[in-house]
Formats: structure tokens, C-alpha cells, sequence
């Protein structure tokens, strides 16, 4: 079993007054400088991971590669600046992700553009700011991008994205890689094998690369691994010799005491090895390999902090503690399952006394963070500390009930510096238009 500490930032620790630290910040001054509910990432932890990624792709792969993060995860300025810092590529769906990317000044021909309905606007966007690739999902996409260079007479570099037909073990909607999936050109129909050969016939477009991507929150690297196996197997059968090999992304995380570990290192040997053995397999040169994390890099540096309010005692039922945040903030739980944990920031030291589950304040039951877990007991004002949040819950907040959305602040060296400052009520109605007054 995993230590709850271990689940959180690298550098966490908890003094002898039961007070939590990150980034050498108490978490009870950060919740009171900027309130609650707050996002807190750790800069060191960001960086590392980053780093880890990088090194293991150096150390196990005798070739060119990338790692690309996944923007999805979540995205803001200072994010953006730190990968791009730290040598990453960029992964955007969307013209909003490229729009952030590009204010960032993260450099665009690192910049993959991925989705499965791009629009025209997008697509033009993505051709006029120079982004390094975009990945062709469909024929539809295929004849768009090839409409809109013909119109400029230009030829620009795309990986086609492939369906492999492998299923994963992981909450199906998280499940992209499989025959029934709305991404990709599958393997099995023939597809993949018309769209590689209109490619190939374009006189507007280069393509440069091949793309999978099965699934998030893997926690096994073997059929992250087999994907990059189907695409080399697909290329050759096909005579054709990618410059570029990206099976995607997808490892997982521990986001409790009892998930496995999820070291990535042996991972990132797992898909490199299926690379060097299919290229040798097949005759093929060795392309540049790229990775796609997300999750991987950004959840474990981020924590949720919520203030305790109310307490619901059902005798013989269960006991609610109720926070200031909720499904608004991490819809997680909700729709995925997801199990999460959490500390006292204030009395982590004590030992559980009860067992309660932990909701949010918003106007729905299934408003529910952690069921059934075990803490010390919890009064009103209290701060709860949720680990491993920094992945896929503030890109996926909403404004239900109008709730502001958090505060986010990376913290390091003992200094915290607000990087998205919380919604205001005004900005609920910034982009509501009133009746005129009759
Ligand atoms: N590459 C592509 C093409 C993707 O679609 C994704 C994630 C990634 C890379 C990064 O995957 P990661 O390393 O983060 O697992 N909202 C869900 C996760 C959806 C993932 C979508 N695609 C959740 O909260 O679990």
C-alpha cells in the first residue's frame, strides 16, 4: 500500500504541529492568502516529472524522440511556459489550447495539433500559426486540410491517426483505441490503408508520421506498447518508412493508498523496446519516437485544497462532511469513478478516528468527492488536502450552480505565485448580454 504523503507532491511534508507543507508553503496560509477551493501545483514536481520523461526516453530509446504533453490534462500560461522551458512539445485539440499555447510564446513548430472534428477556423488557425504537425483523423479532416493548402499552394507535414483495435483496461470512457471509437482510421476495415495512400498521393500534404493513442490511465505498459507494435507492422505491410512514430500517451497514476505504483520509467522501456524490435522485425529505420502524457505529468503535482463546512450525521448510515468546492471543480468522481483521497492540512499528524464521505456544495447527490473515507474527526474550518488532483479536473470544471471556478498556485522554494486567479461573480456575467430596460 502506498503512504498517503507519497501521493502528494514530491518535497510534501507534515510538521510536528499536524500542519501540511508543499513546496515549502504552509497549506493553511496558502488557503487563507488566496481561499478555497485552491489548486496547488509544485513547480519541483512539475519539472521532474518532465525531466524523468525526457531522461527515460534518452536512456531507452537509441534515436531522435519528444515528449509531447498532453495539453488536455490542463492547460494555463505559466503551464504552458514551463513545458516549453522544459524542452517539451505541445499535444492542442482545440483552437482555445492552441490560443493559450500561442500566448504563452510556446514555440508552434513544437505544436501537434490533434481532434477528431476539427473546424476549418481551427485547421486555418493551425496552418497560419505555423504548428509543427497536425494529426488527421478522418477522411473528412483529410479532405479539408487538402482543400485549404490547395487554395495556398502549400504542402504540410501530417501523421495520420490510427485506430489499432486494442482494448484497454481502463473506465470505457476513457477507451479510444479500439474498433468502436470515434477516433482514428481503423486498422481493421481497411481505412487506415485507403487514408495512408491518399496521403501519400497528395501533392498538398507530407506525411511525416504514424499515431495511436489507446486510452488514459493505463496502469499496464504492454498494449501501450502493442500499439506501437501495430503501427510499425501496419507501415511495413504498407512499404511505407514513417519519419515519426507516436503511440500516444495514456500511463497512469496512483490516485490512493491502495493503486499500484506507476513508475514511469518502466513504461517509457516498454514502448521503446516494441519500438527498436518492431523496426528490426520490419527492416525499417528507426523514426523519432514521441510520447503524449498528460496525466502522468501534471496529477501528481497538483493538490486540492477545500475548506470543511457542514456535517451531516445519519445514525447507522453514513456521516457527510461537506467542502466548498465540489463536482464544479473535479467531476471526476462523478463520472468516472474516480477514487481519491485526502489529509487534514491542519491535523495530519492525528490518527483516523471516523469514517465519513466527503461531499461538495453543489446542488446535486452525486456531488460526491471521497466516499467512505477514514480521518481524524473534522470541525467546520478545517482544510482538506486532496493529492494527485492536477490532471483533467480544473479543464473539465464547470460553472453549475454558478460557482466561481478555483484559484491555482504553483508553489516552490518555500515562495507561492498565483498563476490563474479565481473567477469573480462578475466574470459569471461577463458574457451575458440583459434585456433592454423597456
Ligand atoms: N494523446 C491523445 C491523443 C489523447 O487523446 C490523450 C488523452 C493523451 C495523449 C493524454 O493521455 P494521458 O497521458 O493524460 O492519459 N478526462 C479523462 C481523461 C481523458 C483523456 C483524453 N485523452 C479523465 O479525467 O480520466
Amino acid at each position: 500500500m502506498l503512504k498517503t504523503l507519497a501521493l502528494f507532491p514530491s518535497g510534501t511534508c507534515v510538521d510536528e504541529q499536524g500542519q501540511l507543507w508543499l513546496g515549502g508553503c504552509l497549506a493553511s496560509s496558502l488557503a487563507q492568502e488566496y481561499g478555497t477551493p485552491l489548486y496547488i501545483f509544485d513547480d519541483a514536481t512539475l519539472r521532474g516529472r518532465c525531466r524523468a520523461y525526457r531522461q527515460a526516453m534518452a536512456q531507452h530509446y537509441p534515436g531522435r524522440s519528444q515528449v509531447a504533453y498532453a495539453s488536455k490534462a490542463y492547460l494555463n500560461l505559466a503551464l504552458a511556459q514551463l513545458f516549453a522551458q522544459e524542452g517539451l512539445s505541445l499535444d492542442v485539440v482545440s483552437g482555445g489550447e492552441l490560443y493559450v499555447a500561442q500566448q504563452a510564446g510556446f514555440p508552434a513548430e513544437r505544436i501537434h495539433f490533434h481532434g477528431n472534428n476539427k473546424s476549418p477556423a481551427e485547421l486555418t488557425a493551425a496552418l497560419e500559426g505555423g504548428v509543427g504537425r497536425i494529426v488527421v483523423d478522418n477522411f473528412h479532416e483529410l479532405a479539408l486540410l487538402e482543400g485549404l493548402l490547395a487554395q495556398q499552394g502549400d504542402r504540410f507535414p501530417i501523421w495520420l491517426r490510427l485506430s489499432p483495435g486494442i482494448d484497454v483496461d481502463t473506465h470505457d470512457y476513457r477507451k479510444t483505441g479500439s474498433l468502436d471509437s470515434k477516433f482514428g482510421f481503423p486498422l481493421d476495415t481497411g481505412a487506415a490503408k485507403r487514408a495512408l495512400a491518399q496521403a501519400r498521393n497528395s501533392p498538398h500534404l507530407e506525411l511525416v508520421g504514424l499515431h495511436a493513442h489507446i486510452g488514459s490511465q493505463i496502469l499496464d505498459a504492454e498494449p501501450l506498447a502493442l500499439a506501437a507494435t501495430r503501427l510499425l507492422e501496419f507501415a511495413a505491410a504498407q512499404d511505407f518508412e514513417p519519419r515519426e512514430l507516436i503511440p500516444g500517451g495514456g500511463w497512469g497514476v496512483p490516485h490512493n493508498e491502495s493503486d499500484p505504483a506507476a513508475p514511469l520509467d518502466s513504461y517509457v522501456q516498454t514502448v521503446c523496446q516494441a519500438v527498436i524490435d518492431g523496426c528490426g522485425r520490419h527492416g525499417l529505420a528507426r523514426p523519432t519516437l514521441v510520447v503524449e502524457p498528460g496525466r502522468s505529468i501534471v496529477a501528481p503535482a497538483g493538490v486540492a485544497l477545500y475548506r470543511v463546512g457542514a456535517r451531516k450525521d445519519i445514525p447507522g448510515v453514513r456521516t457527510y462532511i461537506s467542502v466548498d468546492g465540489g463536482i464544479s471543480d473535479n467531476v471526476r468522481p462523478a463520472l468516472y469513478g474516480a477514487r481519491y483521497t485526502a489529509l487534514v492540512a491542519d491535523k495530519a499528524n492525528r490518527p483516523a478516528e471516523e469514517t465519513v464521505t466527503i461531499a461538495g456544495k453543489l446542488c446535486e447527490s452525486g456531488d460526491v468527492l471521497i466516499r467512505d473515507i477514514a480521518l481524524p474527526r473534522l470541525a467546520a474550518g478545517d482544510l482538506l488536502a486532496i493529492p494527485a488532483a492536477g490532471a483533467y479536473c480544473l479543464p473539465m470544471a464547470s460553472n453549475y450552480n454558478l460557482a466561481p471556478r478555483p484559484a491555482v498556485v504553483l508553489v516552490g522554494g518555500g515562495r507561492a505565485k498565483l498563476i490563474q486567479r479565481r473567477e469573480s461573480h462578475q466574470d459569471l456575467v461577463a458574457r451575458d448580454v440583459p434585456l433592454p430596460t423597456l
